[in-house]
């Protein structure tokens, strides 16, 4: 099944109502996966966000392939991952194969991603290009056109629970308004049903959020939640 991201299907789905919900298992019970990834599903999340991380790029290591594996076991929803790692390219092709419909890059690891991010379509799944909150997006603007996918940081990757930074609001509404964008819009840290509201109006369609939905004693409620602060 081609689970590839797709503008028309996002957009139309939601019709523009509402943003798409990408649960990030980073902080979940692992010990339970499987009935994690169910609850968030059943909750209406509307795909699974996985943040990989090598103690490199970023200052805590997460967890790799085989969780990749067990989440795409667990569910038909898209998988959504995000490499925060600094050889993103010697691993693409088996996160692929692990089951990811959707692969992110982050721009400060690679010197031009044209290449990588052609590899990650050519392998079946959308490429993905992200910010980290310092980085200006002059840093990326000569590789808008290439991306299926822009994920603006608005936190410093690495944990999750942390402060939103307003400085991706500016990054989401500088995006928008570009005419020569077609890339989905993904915001990614610290977003809550306080932030939320904020991030959708400025621009993204697809909104990461971790302990707003597994912090919460009911992620249907949590879900719920999110969405009704999404349009309020
Ligand atoms: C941060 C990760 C995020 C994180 C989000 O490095 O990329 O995806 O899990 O978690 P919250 O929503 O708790 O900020
Ligand atoms: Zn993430």
């Amino acid at each position: 099944m081609d689970r590839r991201f797709d503008r028309a299907e996002f957009v139309g789905r939601l019709r523009g109502e509402f943003p798409a919900i990408m649960a990030s298992v980073l902080n979940c019970n692992f010990g339970t996966l499987q009935r994690e990834v169910e609850a968030v599903e059943a909750a209406g999340a509307e795909a699974i966000h996985l943040d990989v991380m090598d103690g490199h790029f970023v200052p805590n290591l997460s967890f790799g392939l085989p969780i990749v594996e067990a989440v795409r076991r667990a569910t038909d929803l898209p998988l959504d991952v995000h490499l925060m790692i600094d050889n993103p390219a010697q691993y693409v092709e088996e996160f692929r194969k692990a089951g990811a419909d959707h692969i992110t890059i982050h721009a400060e690891v690679v010197a031009d991603p044209r290449p990588l991010l052609d590899k990650i379509r050519s392998l079946g799944a959308s490429a993905g290009l992200a910010i980290n909150p310092p980085t200006p997006l002059a840093a990326i603007e000569p590789y808008l056109q290439h991306c299926n996918l822009i994920l603006v940081m608005s936190v410093m990757p690495g944990f999750g629970g942390q402060q939103f930074n307003d400085v991706a609001i500016d990054k989401l509404s500088a995006l928008k308004a570009r005419k020569d964008v077609d890339a989905l819009l993904e915001v990614d840290g610290g977003v809550t049903t306080e932030t939320i509201g904020r991030c959708f109006q400025a621009g993204a369609e697809l909104i990461v959020t971790g302990s707003a939905i597994f912090r919460h004693e009911d992620y249907n409620v949590a879900v719920r939640e999110l969405r009704a602060a999404a349009i309020a």
